[in-house]
């Protein structure tokens, strides 16, 4: 198994060196290699994506990625900026499948804003489409306009076909769960997801079991919030996708919980938390390193295909919580207030 490994900015490194430590102890026959993305990137080579670093990425099986982005790199032109690095693997990749589960663990009900029993038993899939809608559009940019006026640009852009293999993977997991699909759009006023939900209706009569239903965003945003236990799989575009899913981060207790996979048509991916870079709190041996751990997991899983491991992993993230462990953002009254590192600890003796 190869991985890259591309700890990134800000509290990447330290996060992602939790995830290394976990994958170590499992003792299987890995060999990982690091390479800077993002303002790490700039820094070595003066890109957010080196081409090493991207034929690194091409190279191996699977890509482990901490977080991109620090505000000192807000004044770079715009293909400089970390984002960009980010944006141009999950394209160069073709990494088009987007999975964030947000999973409530027991011990965090508490941890969350919302009340315990509305969020107790969560556990959602939202499946966001990665490499296509406004992200990538064109024409995009900022321009001048004859009165002088200047004008900002982006297009919001799908395809049938683009669509159609987003939908399949949404469907093909809601049938190895609860056999529901929300599908989010906003089909009363734009023509790009009118169509969207055009093709997920007809891509639903090749799954007559699973149920199929259409939400619009605005709706599913405040769904979510009022009785997000309603949902199984949600699936829906590139960016209703970003700001769902961090909204879904919440019902989790905290960002910090929520891992992801971000998977191309032959299940090679890239793993990262959720979640940014977190320049505040970079080096000060306080992030949550969880949602890289349990990415680390859904590594096993999606590309490796190894489900006895990826368990092992999410159950020793279950152990560690049940003795206590929690880092500065899931704490609460009576439990354990521990370091990013010694969470990575805490993980590995509960293997
Ligand atoms: C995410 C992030 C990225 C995105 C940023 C850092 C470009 O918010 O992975 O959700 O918008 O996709
Ligand atoms: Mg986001």
């Amino acid at each position: 198994m190869k991985i890259a490994v591309l700890p990134g900015d800000g509290i990447g490194p330290e996060i992602v060196a939790q995830a290394v430590k976990v994958l170590n102890a499992l003792n299987l026959d890995i060999s990982m290699t690091e390479a800077p993305i993002g303002g790490a990137g700039y820094e070595a080579a003066g890109d957010p994506l080196p081409d090493a670093t991207l034929q690194l990425a091409k190279d191996a099986d699977a890509v482990l990625l901490g977080a991109v982005g620090d505000w000192k790199y807000d004044k770079l032109e715009r293909h400089l900026r970390p984002e960009r690095g980010l944006l141009r693997i999950r394209k160069e990749l073709n990494l088009f499948a987007n999975l964030r589960p947000a999973l409530l663990y027991p011990e965090l009900a508490s941890a969350s804003t919302l009340k315990p029993e509305v969020v107790s038993g969560l556990d959602i899939m939202i499946v966001r489409e990665l490499t296509g809608d406004i992200y990538f559009g064109q024409p995009r940019g900022i321009s001048t306009l004859e009165n002088g006026e200047r004008e900002g640009v982006n297009t919001m852009r799908y395809n049938e076909s683009e669509i159609r293999r987003i939908g399949r993977v949404a469907f093909d997991i809601a049938m190895k769960r609860n056999k529901k699909v929300c599908s989010v759009d906003k089909a009363n006023v734009l023509e790009a997801t009118e169509l969207w939900r055009q093709v997920m209706i007809e891509l639903s009569a090749e799954y007559p079991e699973v149920e199929l239903s259409h939400m619009y965003v605005d709706n599913a945003a405040m769904q979510l919030i009022r009785a997000p236990k309603q949902f199984d799989v949600m699936v829906t575009g590139n960016i209703f996708g970003d700001i769902l899913s961090d909204e879904a981060s919440m019902l989790t207790g905290s960002i910090g919980m929520l891992p992801s996979a971000s998977l191309d048509a032959n299940n090679k991916g890239m793993y990262e938390p959720s979640h940014g870079s977190a320049p505040d709190l970079a080096g000060k041996n306080v992030a949550n390193p969880l949602a890289t751990i349990l990415s680390a997991a859904m590594m096993l899983r999606y590309t490796f295909n190894d489900e006895a491991n990826a368990q092992r992993i999410e159950n020793a993230v279950k152990k560690a919580l049940a003795l206590g462990f929690r880092t500065a953002d899931i704490w609460t009254e009576g439990t354990n207030k521990v370091g990013c590192a010694e969470m990575g600890d805490a993980v590995v003796a509960s293997l």
